[in-house]
């Protein structure tokens, strides 16, 4: 068995549903080296893939990426470009490699901000994978958690004028059926990485309740290790949303 498996077992982990991750730190990584930010990123892309499959191993059901926020924009247009390519890529990559390991995508985010290549190739990975029955894995681009609800409300607000739905009808679960990752569970555990402990606007409807775990660990150098380490540290949480 794999020793992470076994480690998992032997100290009776309960494994978390859902865990969410802020991939931090990929500029910082890359510039110790003296290279590009890019290169942190293309480091960085390489972990999203051993994570999601050590993660899965582990027992981990939902795993959920920040890889660009509606702020990313704010970068130079090389460092944007560069990421959008990068993406670009992994997605194509990841049609071939979700089919063949049972993986389930979807792509969370604004998709009328980005080139309708990308959305082309977000479309056509969500249709591959939509049967699949092993890790749902959900990647955040061009997403920011206020402009998610913001297109939930204007939404709901087209159905009430349409009377599709009555003021009285608007509960939190109809609420979370408008929002983008309608149909997952909130995520049980949210790590950042490389030190930085903001939300920065990742998911703050879906987070209400969630255990954070922060590391100094740059993303790049991310391990299953590591992943273990927030484990542990959720397993010494006491989670009691809200009661006694
Ligand atoms: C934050 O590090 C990271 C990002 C803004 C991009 C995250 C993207 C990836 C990990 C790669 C592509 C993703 C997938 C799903 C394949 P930073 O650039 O802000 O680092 P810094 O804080 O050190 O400058």
């Amino acid at each position: 068995m794999d020793t992470i498996r076994k480690i998992i077992r032997e100290e009776n982990l309960k494994v978390p549903k859902h865990v969410a991750i802020i991939m931090d730190g990929n500029g910082r990584w890359a510039k110790k080296r003296n290279k590009p930010r890019n290169f942190g990123h293309v480091q960085g892309a390489k972990t999203v893939e051993q994570i999601i499959e050590d993660g899965y191993n582990m027992g981990i059901e939902y795993i959920t990426v920040y890889a660009f926020s509606t702020e990313n924009w704010k970068r130079s247009s090389e460092e944007v470009g560069a990421l959008m390519r990068l993406l670009q890529k992994y997605l194509i990559d990841c049609i071939e490699r979700s089919t063949k390991n049972n993986m389930k995508v979807r792509v969370i985010g604004d998709k009328t901000g980005l080139d309708s290549k990308i959305v082309s190739k977000i479309n056509e990975l969500e249709e591959a994978t939509k049967d699949a029955t092993g890790l749902k894995f959900t990647i955040a681009i061009n997403y920011g958690g206020r402009d998610e609800i913001r297109r939930a409300v204007s939404r709901i607000a087209e159905d009430v004028r349409d009377c599709k739905l009555e003021p009285k009808d608007i509960t939190e679960d109809l609420i979370n059926n408008y929002l983008d990752t309608a149909g997952l569970p909130d995520p049980d555990l949210m790590i950042r990485t490389s030190g930085e402990e903001r939300l920065s606007n990742f998911l703050p409807w879906q987070l209400a309740y969630t255990e954070f775990y922060f590391t100094d660990v740059l993303w790049p150098d991310f391990t299953k290790e590591d992943l273990l380490k927030a484990i542990r540290y959720y397993n010494g949480r006491d989670r009691r949303f809200g009661g006694v």
